[in-house]
């Protein structure tokens, strides 16, 4: 199959045939820390020039494809957020302990690409912080964020559709551990405890 852009039409060439036909909607599902923007989202943006209707965009899949690229959409549009800093390049992580020292210990330290809870610390002290820069893989930047007492082990995941919020599920760990991902096992297995979907 060819992504073509024929004549100013923007099709799909299958075995030497334009095919300009589409499907109405597209549900796409990407696991986000490997999403190519060369491959996945030059598919789904060629699909959306053709006039699928795409669940989810291609921005808004690239919005979500870096942790820190999602808190600043978020704090674009004034959605209140725990203090975080990040750093370009992948190296500087032990360069940023003493300016993330302002946001008090315990911290909680997010590999920028991770997901399902997984590269998700929650930094003791300075001590910590150093011993972790030692032991983490150095492929991504990572975050430094506040934490929040009240999150420990829980998060809510609301579903929003054209800008209207249609349900929301508040998920909890039943071991303590702070992060409340159901994906991280039977030990956290977790509870839903809301789920409400109206449309
Ligand atoms: N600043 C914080 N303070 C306290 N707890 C937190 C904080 N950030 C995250 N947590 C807990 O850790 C869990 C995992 O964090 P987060 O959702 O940021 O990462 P993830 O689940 O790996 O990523 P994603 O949700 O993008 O897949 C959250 O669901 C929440 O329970
Ligand atoms: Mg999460």
């Amino acid at each position: 199959m060819v992504l073509a852009l024929f004549l100013y039409i923007s099709g799909l060439r299958i075995n030497g045939e334009l095919i300009t036909a589409y499907p109405q909607v597209v549900v796409v599902r990407v696991p986000t820390p490997w999403v190519q923007s060369d491959s996945d989202i030059t598919v789904l943006r060629h699909l959306e020039k053709m006039g699928c209707r795409l669940m989810n965009r291609p921005q808004a899949i690239l919005n979500c494809v870096n942790k820190f690229w999602t808190f600043q959409e978020l704090a674009g549009r004034g959605v209140p957020l725990p203090d975080t800093f990040s750093y370009g390049g992948h190296e500087n992580f032990a360069k940023m302990i003493d300016e993330a020292e302002v946001l008090e210990f315990p911290m909680v330290v997010k590999n920028t690409r991770g997901h399902r809870g997984k590269a998700v610390f929650l930094a003791r002290d300075k001590h910590h912080l150093a011993d972790l820069s030692h032991l983490i893989r150095h492929e991504a930047p990572y975050l430094f964020q506040k934490y929040v007492k009240e999150s420990h082990g829980r998060d809510v995941r609301v579903i929003v559709v054209g800008g209207r919020v249609v349900g929301t599920m508040l998920r909890c760990s039943t071991d303590g551990r702070m992060q409340s991902n159901c994906s991280l096992g039977k030990n956290n297995a977790s509870i839903f405890l809301v789920y409400k979907v109206t449309l």
